[in-house]
């Protein structure tokens, strides 16, 4: 019951506890002239004057006490309980509450007023008066003690979201009665479950003290990188407004669907209570994201590949931008532009997701890669945890060291971010060396200093010389060089 309302009763049932106290005091005034009166009336029947005069003293007091439970009802549980805990007590508390204490009074009242009447020999007369009515309250009574046992459970408070069993009926619970539940829907419907039906069924409760989570499903092409979607699509959700900071959002791959991977964004609601309006906004960011990531909703397609190519990740024509990466690499300034082009024509282009190992300690390798897009982490082994002794990026080489020395793989590669690299192999590095002898020595340089930073780890027992020239020969022996 909204405030203004709580005390507009408050205000009433005041007022009226004047009125009826003006009332009584009249009564009390007149009590004497009022019996002698009715005493006339009746023809000198004077018990039942004095008994019609009780009643009505009886009905005024009766009042009064109906009007003061309600003022005291009212009191402590509309406006003390919202101001101890900011909403009213459910009005099934109110009025068991109510029952009992104007139950009480009114006895107490009955007595003073008839104090010849037994009321104890009354109650067990009616006994089969009670039978009677038992059976004819049953479903009344039913509703009010499963309303008590909610009560007790305390699963849902006025103000949650929750659905309700099989009927599947969602809403945010907007009053708890001795006989129902009121639920007002998203449509603005109030649907009225009773409680002992609600005590059947199993109810799904969205707290409003705590913060409760959506999942809205979207979708992408298989071209689109799943890095880039999850990061376009969490930074654009994670501030929509009622979109919990508390809590970041998640974006998860749910299934790789016929037409793309699925995806779904896991997200926290400040107000529980307005998740269509936040759903439909989340979508909407979505969808800005997709425009401005470049990013593509999968849709039912059929896509024929005719696959040229003779070898896996090695293209019919080649890149203009890998050319241009590998135009500069440093170590790749002694090379002719047609030698450059040869390489970038034999080099396979792969891409790993952040936190793949690109390369792994200790294995044979016979390629060497040059990152074309991203950040790499070089990573030795530590009293069994990874150390990182240097960061690569854009442009930067790695895998030079096993490649040219026949020795095994030094460190770890793990991507820090989305990477693409360029993967070249043994032959065509083979060939380059042969007319470019310049590159070998400069390999050999980059190879020491790079194995000196080496030198405290676990891979350098397994590593060999430190010195240029012996590098030098070891590559020149490797790769059968004069
Ligand atoms: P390789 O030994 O084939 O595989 C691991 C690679 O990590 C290695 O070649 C180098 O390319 C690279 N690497 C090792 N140590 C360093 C370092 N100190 N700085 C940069 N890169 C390194």
């Amino acid at each position: 019951m909204p405030a203004p309302e709580t005390n507009r009763k408050l205000i009433a049932s005041l007022f009226a506890i004047i009125f009826v106290g003006l009332a009584i005091y009249v009564q009390s005034a007149f009590d004497s002239q009022l019996r002698e009166f009715l005493r006339a009336q009746l023809g000198g029947m004077a018990a039942q004057a004095d008994t019609i005069a009780n009643v009505v003293r009886l009905v005024l007091f009766g009042l009064l006490a109906f009007f003061v439970v309600r003022a005291f009802a009212f009191l402590i549980f509309g406006i003390g309980y919202r101001f101890r805990r900011g909403y009213e007590a459910p009005s099934l508390i109110r009025n068991v509450f109510s029952i009992v204490a104007f139950t009480g009074l009114f006895l107490l009242i009955f007595t003073f007023v008839f104090p010849a009447v037994n009321l104890g020999a009354l109650f067990t007369t009616s006994a089969l008066f009670g039978v009677i009515l038992g059976l004819a309250l049953q479903d009344t009574l039913g509703n009010f003690f499963s309303g008590i046992s909610l009560q007790a459970d305390r699963p849902f408070q006025v103000g949650d979201v929750i659905t309700v069993g099989i009927t599947q009926i969602t809403g945010v619970v907007e009053e708890i009665t001795w006989r129902a539940i009121k639920i007002r829907t998203f449509q603005n419907h109030i649907v009225v479950v009773s409680n002992s039906t609600a005590a059947k069924e199993s109810i799904e409760v969205c707290s409003r003290d705590t913060l409760n989570a959506r999942l809205i499903f979207f979708n992408t092409l298989y071209t689109d990188s799943p890095a880039k979607t999850i990061h376009a699509v969490r930074e654009a959700v994670r501030d929509a407004d009622n979109v919990s900071q508390k809590i970041t959002p998640i974006v998860r791959i749910r299934n790789l669907g016929d037409n793309g991977p699925d995806y779904e964004v896991k997200y926290w609601l400040e107000d529980y209570a307005k998740y269509n309006d936040t759903d439909a906004l989340v979508r909407q960011r979505i969808w800005y994201a997709f425009r401005r990531a470049g990013l593509n909703f999968a849709y039912p397609t059929r896509t024929l590949f005719v696959d040229r190519s003779a070898k896996q990740g090695i293209r019919e024509g080649v890149d203009e931008a890998i050319i241009e990466r590998l135009t500069a690499v440093d170590v790749f300034e002694p090379l002719s532009s047609e030698e450059t082009a040869m390489l970038a024509h034999a080099a396979a282009v792969h891409v790993f997701a952040p936190e793949e190992t690109v390369i792994h300690a200790g294995e044979p390798g016979s390629s060497m890669f040059v990152i074309h897009r991203g950040k790499v982490s070089v990573q030795v082994n530590d009293n069994g945890r990874p150390r990182t002794v240097a960061t690569l990026t854009e442009g930067a080489f790695f895998g030079e060291m096993a490649l040219f020395t026949g020795e095994p793989r030094s460190a770890n590669i793990v991507a820090d971010e989305e990477t693409e690299v360029l993967e070249i192999g043994h032959d065509a590095m083979k060939h380059v060396f042969e007319t470019n002898p310049a590159l070998v020595e400069s390999l050999s340089h980059i190879i020491a200093e790079r194995r000196q930073a080496l030198t405290d780890s676990e891979a350098a027992e397994t590593l060999g010389s430190n010195e240029p020239a012996g590098i030098l020969s070891a590559i020149k022996r490797f790769f059968k060089l004069k």
